[in-house]
């Protein structure tokens, strides 16, 4: 007995294995893995450093990390959730153990991984591939999927500490309106309370709260404001959320049963007892009036929890009673809850917008968050800096969080603290475009960070790029909803779809080449500079030959065709492109096999798009695509109000013609198109004619493609490229 675990699979290989014997001493522990040299190491959340955690440390315990930097450790979340991937085959290590501890991923012993733990009980679990999708499916169905959002929460969100009234707010919206940016979501920060008071709203400021939000709905936008969970301890002053909480008993107390007061932006604050299901109840109706007055999202900010003292939290000592169904009663110290304070914050949001508006999708940002708290709300990576580093870093915080079971985050676009230069915050409008949550956010005191920022020359960059994103939003809504079954995030890494892609099945992220690069969804990529702030050319990577340029249709080159199975290449055949970096565009590509659903633009996800649905075909080894739609806000989609409809197309190797086939209406929604316009990317010459359901139709042609339109009466279409 050597006390050493070893992990194999069916074949008899190890897939894992304990470098020593599990340790003890006192209350701590440590577990001691091998690393293999070739094996790579993903997720723990949007910890920072590099994409890859090989040769890096990580401590878990919830951070405000304002200022945070490429070394700072820990940030807000702990989501002890690593992929561990070793030539193309994956395994999951989910070590769900809530107190401090901290993921060595052979910083100190070079070969050796080392978890230790401050305390408390440890359930390990091993998730095995051997695929990485297979690894964050199991992740999905042991701690939940990213739940479908709102529509509106894929639009473009702007937000600032803080538009200071309701004029500004209005102003704001009327710009982005006037300006046609299109726009989804506006925010409203802690300035809008009285005296920074969660769930009070100063009336010197708003004095009309409820019309600003009916002009806001009227102009199609929707308004989220923050709810931070410091509650201002002012006995005897009609504060309800505070006396309503005393009355409940709702608040956390140190161990000689005195409430704790810790001072945050009100002052004096006391804190809500999150791990009893009466007080995340209670919680929840705090938010009735902010719904009665139209309030659609909520934003869950300092609950780390942030204090303004030495530790910058709670002290250890602090109880929490953890008190709800399937836990046995009991107290725990705040050292042991710390860690999921944050994300029973944003469970009682949720939950509590649910019991509000049950036929609603509720839409929650948190901050802070652990393992399994993407069941409840998108998240960011907080206080970022107004630095080309920091958009350099959003790349693999985002795609780390995806790893990490969150599909619905972002950086505050721009950097939060600074003012961006005008290039700056051009291209990190650019890129913000392509990633799950697209909300421009700055801090109190710097300069502009709205797209209109510096005069025309650079809006007119960023409104086209918000406008991409906007005509691609059937393709991103697709994607999200197909994560909700499979768990994969709409923002993730090559390797992740494309495992063998190397000929030693290394994950081609870890490259540098590759730094700047990302996936949206299974058939776009973005190949961002690995140092945006760099003129140089630089070579981007592609998973495999015969990609198309996204902006243009053009197939990159005419060479070989890999070979694929299911979308995983079985031979090596990576190539690389040559990329001219310019500030005003972003290299997009797009799989050889795809076919993107997109839509005529609008200015906000509430408006009905007038016209056709257009399909971009990209012909290619396993050609297909979806689209999904529904109402966009409610669970009707649960009920059958959903429309589904998958599209394949393939080459006949007899004569060369395209046949794409597109599917019957799945679902009762109806769509919002009457046609499809169905444009083929890359033929090699003019077809000599296009059939659509047998008969011969018009063809529009450009240098890069050829397109027809068909009416869709949901039975079914079938084109013929005939070449
Ligand atoms: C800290 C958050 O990270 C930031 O986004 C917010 O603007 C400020 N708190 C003020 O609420």
């Amino acid at each position: 007995m050597t006390g050493r675990l070893t992990l194999f699979d069916h074949a008899g290989n190890i897939v894992q294995q304990d470098a020593e014997p599990l340790e003890f001493r006192g209350k701590q522990y440590r577990i001691a893995k091998i690393m293999p040299a070739d094996e790579h190491y993903f997720g723990l959340g949007d910890k920072t450093g590099g994409f890859d955690r090989r040769e890096q440390a990580f401590r878990m315990w919830n951070s405000d990390a304002y200022g945070w930097q490429e070394s700072t450790d820990p940030l807000y979340k702990s989501i002890p959730f690593y992929l561990s991937y070793r030539a193309g085959t994956s395994l999951g290590v989910l070590i769900d153990n809530t107190w401090p501890s901290s993921f060595d991923f052979g910083k100190t012993k070079g070969d050796t991984f080392e978890y230790r733990a401050d305390g408390g009980p440890t359930d390990i679990y091993l998730l095995y591939g051997p695929s990485a999708k297979h690894v964050l499916e199991n992740y999905a169905w042991l701690t939940g999927p990213t739940p479908l959002p709102p529509l509106w929460a894929l639009g473009f969100q702007q937000s600032r500490y803080s538009y200071m009234s309701q004029e500004r707010v209005l102003e704001v919206a009327g710009r982005l309106r006037k300006d046609r940016i299109p726009a989804d979501a506006i925010y409203l920060d802690i300035d809008y309370q009285d005296k920074n008071r969660p769930f009070t709203v100063n009336i010197q400021t708003f004095p009309d709260l409820p019309k600003m939000v009916a002009a806001l709905h009227q102009d199609k936008f929707h308004v989220v404001t923050i709810a931070d969970l410091h509650i201002a301890d002012l006995p005897k002053q009609n504060y309800l959320a505070l006396d309503s909480g005393i009355a409940g008993d709702h608040f956390v107390k140190n161990a000689d049963g005195s409430l704790f007061v810790g001072p945050v932006w009100p002052g004096p604050s006391v804190f809500p007892d999150f791990t009893q299901k009466k007080t995340r109840g209670w919680w929840g109706t705090l938010y009735e009036p902010f719904a009665k007055a139209g309030i659609d999202g909520y934003w869950n900010d300092m609950n780390q929890p942030s204090i303004f003292n030495v530790l910058k939290t709670m002290p250890n000592t602090v109880m929490h009673r953890i008190d709800e169904p399937g836990f046995c009663p009991r107290t725990a110290t705040h050292q042991e809850i710390h860690n999921v304070y944050g994300m029973q914050n944003a469970r009682a949001t949720f939950d509590g917008q649910l019991a509000l508006k049950p036929d609603v999708r509720p839409f929650v940002l948190t901050r802070a968050a652990y393992a399994g708290g993407q069941r409840y709300a998108a998240t960011w990576t907080g206080d970022n800096s107004a630095t080309w580093n920091h958009l350099r870093l959003t790349t693999s915080m985002l795609k780390n969080l995806g790893l990490s079971g969150f599909s619905l985050a972002g950086a505050d676009v721009g950097g939060y603290a600074g003012t961006p230069s005008l290039w700056l915050l051009t291209k990190w409008i650019e890129i913000a475009a392509f990633q799950p949550i697209d909300r421009d956010h700055a801090e109190k005191g710097t300069g502009d960070h709205e797209p209109w920022a510096g005069g025309p020359q650079h809006e007119a960059i960023r409104r086209h790029f918000i406008e991409e994103r906007y005509k691609l939003l059937p393709y991103f809504y697709t994607v999200m909803e197909q994560g909700t079954r499979t768990g994969l995030p709409l923002l993730r890494p090559l390797f992740l779809q494309f495992p063998n892609a190397a000929a030693d099945r290394h994950p081609i992220d870890v490259d540098l080449a590759a730094g700047g690069e990302f996936m949206v969804g299974p058939d776009l990529l973005v190949a961002a500079p690995p140092f945006p702030d760099r003129a140089n050319d630089y070579d981007a990577e592609l998973p495999s030959a015969g990609w198309y340029d996204f902006w243009t249709g053009k197939r990159l080159d005419e060479g070989s065709t890999p070979t694929l199975t299911g979308d995983t290449l079985t031979v090596a055949a990576m190539s690389t492109i040559l990329i001219h970096p310019e500030l005003a565009t972003l290299p997009v590509f797009v799989r050889p096999g795809a076919i993107i659903p997109t839509e005529p633009l609008v200015q906000s996800t509430v408006e009905k798009p007038v016209g056709p649905l257009k399909l971009r075909v990209f012909p290619g080894p396993d050609c297909a695509g979806e689209i999904y739609q529904d109402d966009g806000s409610t669970f009707g989609y649960r009920r059958g109000e959903y429309l589904r409809m998958r599209f394949t197309c393939e080459t006949s190797s007899r004569n060369g013609d395209l046949a794409i086939h597109i599917g019957t209406h799945e679902g009762r929604f109806p769509a919002w198109w009457k046609d499809i316009v169905v444009e083929v990317n890359g033929l090699k010459k003019n077809p000599t004619s296009i059939t659509v359901n047998g008969r011969a139709t018009n063809i529009s042609s450009s240098d890069q493609n050829v397109s027809i339109t068909a009416a869709d009466r949901g039975a079914g279409i079938e084109v013929v490229v005939h070449q």
